[in-house]
């Protein structure tokens, strides 16, 4: 569904991702793991056009997207839940979701966008759907996170740290969701996670990124119970060392 063939990410001089490939399959969740610094937002931003200092294949359904920009990239399917949420907090709900089918509004009208899908499955956010954003809970913030980049009608959905900074019930519901997108709709995950462990269990493969390489790639339960990662990413302290 989406190959990468050895991309590079740069920042200016900086080379963030150096040569990765990796592929996600139909209705499939991976897990990339890395600690800070390691590349995982950079390639996340580069697969949704964000970045255009790149190099190397990115194709999606057998159409090559590198040269394509953010917005054609949303339209093809693709869209990012980002690192920190950037959700506009003096905005309310229903115009922080209404952003997330921005790139619609080229081929449908305002008039038509319907909301209803976002609200079956955040029932909370149709309560609040009024309210500024800001004044939400973190978990129901990192909701309308997700429910922007929903509005996109997504066949593939990165989610770039979403249970930064959240309880470990909400971090669970949260997950939950992400689980029947795939299950239900079909819709591909590729999840970047400090949350390694919970996030292996919900994923079928995973890749370790380290300063810009992939350095494992497996199974998911093959990576749960491969001792060098359980000492370097899955240990019992291994979020709190991380955590900004
Ligand atoms: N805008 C930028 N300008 C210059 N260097 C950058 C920029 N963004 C990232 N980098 C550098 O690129 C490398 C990879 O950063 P990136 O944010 O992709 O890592 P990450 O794995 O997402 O880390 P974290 O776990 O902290 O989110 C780091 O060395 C970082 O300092
Ligand atoms: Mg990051």
């Amino acid at each position: 569904m989406l190959k990468i063939k050895n991309l590079s990410v740069k920042h200016g001089q900086i080379e963030a991702v150096k040569g990765v490939s990796l592929h996600i399959n139909p209705k499939e969740i991976i897990t990339l793991i890395g600690s800070n610094g390691a590349g995982k937002t950079s390639l996340l931003e580069a697969i949704v056009g964000l970045n255009k200092n790149i190099d190397g294949e990115i194709n999606f359904n057998g159409t090559d997207i590198i040269k394509l920009n953010s917005d054609q990239i949303v339209n093809l399917g693709i869209s990012l839940v980002p690192e920190g949420r950037q959700i506009f907090s003096k905005m309310t709900v229903s115009d922080n979701l209404l952003l997330g089918a921005y790139p619609r509004l080229k081929k449908e009208k305002v008039s038509s966008i319907s909301f209803d899908f976002i609200y079956t499955l955040f029932p909370i956010l149709k309560e609040k759907t009024k309210l500024l954003a800001g004044t939400l809970s973190g978990g129901q913030q990192q909701m309308v996170a997700i429910g922007r980049a929903l509005m996109a009608k997504p066949k593939i959905l990165l989610l770039d740290e979403p249970s930064t900074g959240l309880a470990p019930l909400v971090i669970k519901d949260i997950f939950k969701i992400l689980f029947n997108l795939k299950e239900q709709l079909g819709i591909s995950i590729i999840l970047v996670e400090q949350n390694a462990r919970l996030a292996l269990e919900y994923s079928t493969r995973g890749y370790v990124i380290e300063t810009g390489f992939i350095v494992s790639e497996g199974d998911s339960k093959d990576l749960l119970s491969d001792n060098n990662i359980v000492r370097a990413y899955l240990g019992k302290n291994y979020k709190e060392v991380t955590d900004k």
